[in-house]
């Protein structure tokens, strides 16, 4: 059950601890609280075992908090190791996998030892995986420090690296055993990329909650970020919990993605997973109202939201461009693609497309 309760940190500040628990394949707490990071090591404790854990970080995580983390946990007693990799998406590779996985051997890890991912998605989905694969699977443990891996990437249990073939090829379902998310590293992420986990939240606001999609209308989500956090983890959680293996209901998450990933590949990966998904969102709610499947209305509120938010929306990509790298999705199930498609704000629904009228939905949405 999702519980909330306001303590005084060392500091004397008061700070509110939000706590979400879900119970999946493994059941784990999402713990959302300013000032955790140096308290990482006792929450750890409470949930693992390991007398080992290696510290999975990118350079800039790395140079920003991976010292306070590495202390917490050897106030514990916990022998620490430390991976660090270059920041950026070019990492979430088979390489940069190979080099963990033989790190932790290196390091004599066993199956009750533990990484900690320390950083955004790119750290969480290779950690994931590698904790998920490394002597058939270890304990993991998400602290997630962009706004994106708080409200989405860190919890739900998808992990993976991507592939020449294409993003997130190779992966697994792999719970966390716990995910600390402090709101103060928050302060360091470039506007760019805080933005970015604003269009994550837009999305879940769009796909559930009208009342929660009018509250970002009106208040910034830097001014209430933990209610925000904690809201969009509980409506992930509550998909996940019904849908962990993303054979259905999951598939709702992926509300203006579709789109949103051909606008990555098309820019090759100039333009941002959330300012790619936020003109996803939008071209996918156009072409709803257009064809009588949104309330009319619904593109004009979606699209002064992503503007308040500082969403530019215009591309340089024809249908024609769009299709052809949305036909790679791995979404695709033979001759028909599955598009979230807004029936208001708040409510969506799934609408299974024939490939050869993607080409419709995309040129009415642009
Ligand atoms: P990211 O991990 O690349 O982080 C973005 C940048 O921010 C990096 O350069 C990083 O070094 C920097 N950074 C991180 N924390 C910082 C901080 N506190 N202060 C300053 N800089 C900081 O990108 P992301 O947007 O967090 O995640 C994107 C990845 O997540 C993609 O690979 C995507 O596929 C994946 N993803 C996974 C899921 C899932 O369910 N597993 C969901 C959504 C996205
Ligand atoms: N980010 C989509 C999912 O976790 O299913």
């Amino acid at each position: 059950m999702p519980y909330s309760c306001i303590r005084i940190c060392q500091k004397g500040v008061k700070t509110r601890m939000n706590k979400v628990h879900i119970n999946a394949s493994k059941s784990y707490d999402i713990m959302i609280e300013k000032g955790l990071l140096s308290r990482c090591g006792s929450l750890i404790k409470n949930v693992c075992k390991a007398q080992t854990i290696c510290l999975v970080t990118d350079d800039t995580v790395n140079a920003l908090y991976a010292d306070t983390v590495i202390q917490s946990l050897q106030a514990e007693g916990f022998r620490t190791a430390k991976f660090v990799f270059a920041h950026g998406e070019e990492s979430k590779n088979s390489t940069t996998y190979l080099h963990l996985i033989d790190y932790l051997a290196q390091n004599h890890l066993t199956r009750s030892d533990a990484i900690v991912a320390l950083g955004g998605g790119v750290v969480g989905d290779l950690s994931g995986f590698a904790a998920a694969t490394f002597l058939r699977g270890i304990s993991f443990i998400q602290i997630p420090t962009t706004l994106l891996a708080c409200v989405d990437s860190s919890v739900g249990g998808k992990t993976a690296i991507d592939i020449p073939a294409g993003k997130n090829l190779l992966g697994a379902f792999y719970q966390p055993s716990l995910v600390l998310c402090d709101p103060l590293t928050l302060r360091t992420l470039p506007d760019e990329i805080y933005r970015d986990g604003c269009a994550e939240i837009i999305k879940y606001a769009m796909i559930t909650d009208a009342g929660f999609f009018e509250q970002l209308g009106q208040q910034p989500v830097k001014e209430w970020e933990e209610e925000v956090i904690k809201r969009c983890v509980e409506i992930k959680r509550d998909v996940v919990m019904q849908d962990e293996y993303d054979r259905g209901l999951r598939a709702l998450l992926n509300f203006g993605h579709t789109i949103g990933h051909a606008i990555e590949a098309c820019s090759h990966f100039q333009i941002s997973h959330g300012h790619a998904v936020a003109i996803g969102m939008h071209i996918i709610t156009k072409a709803s109202e257009k064809l009588g499947f949104a309330e009319q209305g619904c593109t004009a509120a979606l699209a002064h939201i992503l503007d308040s938010y500082h969403f530019p929306l215009a591309i340089p990509y024809s249908a024609d461009d769009l299709m052809k790298a949305a036909l790679q999705d791995k979404k695709r199930e033979g001759d028909s693609i599955t598009l979230i498609i807004p029936n208001k704000i708040g409510t969506c629904s799934m609408h299974a497309v024939p490939t050869e009228n993607l080409f419709d939905w995309i040129q009415n949405g642009l």
